[in-house]
Formats: C-alpha cells, structure tokens, sequence
C-alpha cells in the first residue's frame, strides 16, 4: 500500500481546480474514501495510486508524507565525527582525510579535511563544483591554496592560522563561486585541517530543469545571459515579456528612454528611482532591474586574512565574534568566529537559516528551546552542532566556535519572495498545513 500525505493532496487539488468529488469520480475512486484522504491521509494500492496521479496530473512522490518533524538541534559527539573519516590519496600520496558534521538526512553539512599533501608537494588541481564554497583554516599550521594552473599572486597564496590570544580566530578564510579549481597543501611543518562548506546552489533547481531541455532552448537561455554581459537579467526579459520595447516601457513608466536603452544596452544602469517607477508600471520588482555589485576578485572570491577577522572582533549578545570571509555574489554563505566566556545569556540566538557550529577550543554548553522544553548539552573540542532555524539558543562556559550557514529554504531568493510578498506572514500562516480548500470543496458531483 502507499501513503498519501493529505495536506499535500488538498494542495494540489487546489492547484488542480478539483473537489474530491470530482476527483473521486476521475479517479474512480469512492467519494468518502477521497474525502477520508483529505481530511487524514490514508494509503492507495499501487493501482489506486497511479489513477489518482493521473487525474491530478503529479508524480508519486508529489503525495507521499515528508520525513516528518525536523529536528531542532543535532549534536555530533568528536567520535563521532572521527567515525566518518575517508581518505582520499592523490597523486600517490595519502591527501585528504574528509570528516562530516551533523545535519538531517538530505541536508548539506560541512566538510573538516585534514591537509595531507606535505609542504613540498604541489598540489594537483580539482575541478571544482556547483555547489560554492565558504572555505576557513583551523590550523594550527598554515596552509597554500592553489587555484590554477599557473601559480602566481592570484592562484597560489597561504591561508595562514590564528595564534596566541586570538587563536579562538582560527585563520584565513575565503569564499569562491561554482566550478573554480582548488586544492590546498600543508604550507610548514605543522598540520592543519580546514573547514569547507559547499553550501547548496541556488542554480541547482535551474540546472536540473534545464538538464530536461531542448538543446536549442537551453543554447537560447546560456547565449541571451553570455551577450547580457551583466545587464540584468530581469530587466531585457522582462520587458519583452510583457511585450514591451524600451520606448513604450519608458512611457509607461514616465522615464527617460534614453537611461532605459543605456541600462539595456548595458552601457549603464537604471536609477533606484526609474528602477521603481519601472517596476510599478510594469509589475515588476525593481531590485532585480539593478546591476549586481561586483566587487569579488578575478576568480570570483573573497578572502579575510587573519588580521582582517581579528579586526572586525566585537562583541554580540554576550559574546566576542569575529567575521569570516564573505561578498555580496555569495550572500548565503556566512560564517563567524565566536569567543564564549561568561555566564548563560538569555535564548538570544535564533538564526535565519540552517547553522552549523564546531567547537574549536575549551568547553562550552549550549542551551536550547526543543518546542518549549528546555535542553542543553556540554560541548568539548571537535563536538559540532546542527540547529534548526528559528530555533532558540545560547551558549555559556570558555571555548570557542566556529559558526557556518546558508540559506536552504530561507536563502536570499527567498528572502526576496518574503519581502515582496502581499502580507507574508499571513501568507505563510495561511499555507502551513493547510487543508482549507479553495471554496468549492463540500460539492457533491452526482
Ligand atoms: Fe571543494
């Protein structure tokens, strides 16, 4: 038998524009036992199950249950972690071991590698991938970073590891975008391993759509953006998908057409100002009809020395933090250092995303809110974290912590989907486990 979720089911009869009754009777189905499915879910045969998917026209798993309630924290023990170890060798040597930290199934977690390749080895070149990646060294030892295959300034330099007082900042790090080769070799006589978090794309659902497309459609998407050359994607195509040229756009919205044509051409760019009228004429977000800020360097990184880190230190509710690396291309990718010495603060933390964190010196104990019920763990060196967003915590004792996040399900795009959302908490509110119908739910087709 198969599972129907029917929160799920109500969705896309909704989406459909089908009552149960009329479902039923598509599906040859029994009209209570649609109901019952709809009102607490229930199982299909196989048989069953494919009618029904026929006539809503989805896939199975499209009605399947989900995984269930997902855990508010997840702490990995420091056995634990050395429990994951693979090696990787490359080039006839023992290169990398790779460690895992904790998240749920089917979630991106961080990557711990030990650096293997000795000083005097150059490092072969990976090919990279998708996924862009937040990158930081936790020493104690330096280590070289090499992305090309030429080595000069640009693809070849130490990302050297904190000390003294201000180990807690444990050294250099760097974010880098999809696809850019990396490879790292110990840079001394001392180890060091380094934290790597190739956090989710948001191409990736583009990309595997676009895997299922004409090969003409996609040499059509791949070849506007190569031309665009920067100009926003939304603004050429939003345009003359509203059959709009710049001239009748620029009526429309009361603007220059000179400015428009410039922006398009892209031999400059919109004003806030025209961008809004722009998009209130034409119904359009006018944030996405701004150029990106492009301030990332030749390869598309970022990188913050240990110097730099150290002097963005402040203090953050009751703690000592320090930035990561970071830029405005990779807007998910965010990591801190984190000093705890004091007393429990109030469960002041509560995080805008999935956020991993590992202990990297002394003992910490974390506290937090498991759906109103008080929890805590006592937290040593290597023991990592996995918490939920909006998930209440904090943390006391004397240790330190590396902090990582991304976006997942509350990502930059996303962000812009709250924000420009008609009454999104209401919205949101509405949606979550909805099994109201559209309206017309009670009819009865004889
Ligand atoms: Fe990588």
């Amino acid at each position: 038998m198969q599972e129907i979720d029917s929160v799920r089911l109500g969705r896309w009869l909704n989406v459909r524009k089908l009552t149960p009754a009329l479902a039923a009777e598509k599906a040859g189905m029994d009209v209570d036992a649609m109901r019952g499915l709809v009102d607490s879910g229930g199982t299909l045969t196989a048989a069953q199950l494919g009618r029904l998917c026929e006539t809503l026209a989805v896939g199975a798993e499209q009605l399947r249950p989900g995984d269930g309630r997902t855990p508010t924290v997840m702490v990995q023990r420091r056995e634990e972690m050395i429990a994951t170890r693979r090696s990787i060798d490359r080039d006839g040597i023992h290169f990398y071991d790779y460690y895992s930290l904790p998240a749920p199934a089917g979630r991106v977690a961080p990557v711990i590698l030990d650096i293997l390749c000795p000083a005097d080895h150059l490092p072969p070149l990976n090919n990279g991938h998708l996924e862009p990646a937040l990158t930081v060294n936790l020493g104690p030892g330096p280590i070289n970073g090499r992305w090309g295959e030429e080595l000069d300034a640009e693809t070849w330099r130490v990302l050297e590891a904190g000390d003294g007082d201000d180990a807690w900042i444990t050294g250099a790090s760097y974010v880098e975008p999809s696809y850019q080769p990396h490879t790292y070799s110990l840079a001394s006589e001392r180890p060091a391993r380094i934290v790597s978090y190739t956090a989710p794309s948001g191409l990736r659902d583009l990309v595997d759509d676009c895997d299922e497309w004409s090969d003409a459609a996609f040499a059509e998407l791949a070849d506007g953006l190569a031309a665009g050359d920067g100009t926003p994607t939304r603004l050429a195509t939003g345009l003359a998908r509203r059959g709009h040229d710049a001239g009748s756009a620029a009526a429309a919205a009361g603007i220059a057409e000179d400015a428009l044509a410039a922006a398009l051409a892209g031999r400059g760019s919109l004003s806030p100002e025209d961008a809004m009228a722009l998009g209130a004429a034409l119904g359009l977000d006018y944030r996405l009809l701004l150029p990106r800020d492009a301030r990332e360097d030749s390869l598309g990184r970022a990188f913050a020395t240990v110097a730099r880190s150290r002097a963005s230190a402040r203090r953050f509710r009751g703690h000592e933090v320090a930035s990561m690396a970071c830029a405005p291309h990779l807007p998910d990718l965010v990591g801190l250092f984190v000093r705890v010495d004091g007393a429990a603060p109030p469960l002041d933390l509560s995080e805008h995303g999935e956020t991993h964190y590992l202990v990297t010196a002394g003992a910490v104990r974390v506290h937090w809110l498991d759906d109103g019920e008080g929890r805590e763990a006592v937290l040593g060196t290597d023991d990592a974290l996995w918490v939920a967003p909006y998930v209440r915590h904090s943390f006391d004792g004397d240790g330190a912590l590396v902090k990582l996040g991304h976006g997942g399900v509350l990502d930059a795009g996303a962000d812009l989907e709250l924000d420009t959302c008609f009454r999104p908490a209401a919205t949101l509110r509405r949606a979550r486990r909805d099994r109201r119908g559209w309206g017309f739910d009670g009819e009865v087709v004889g």
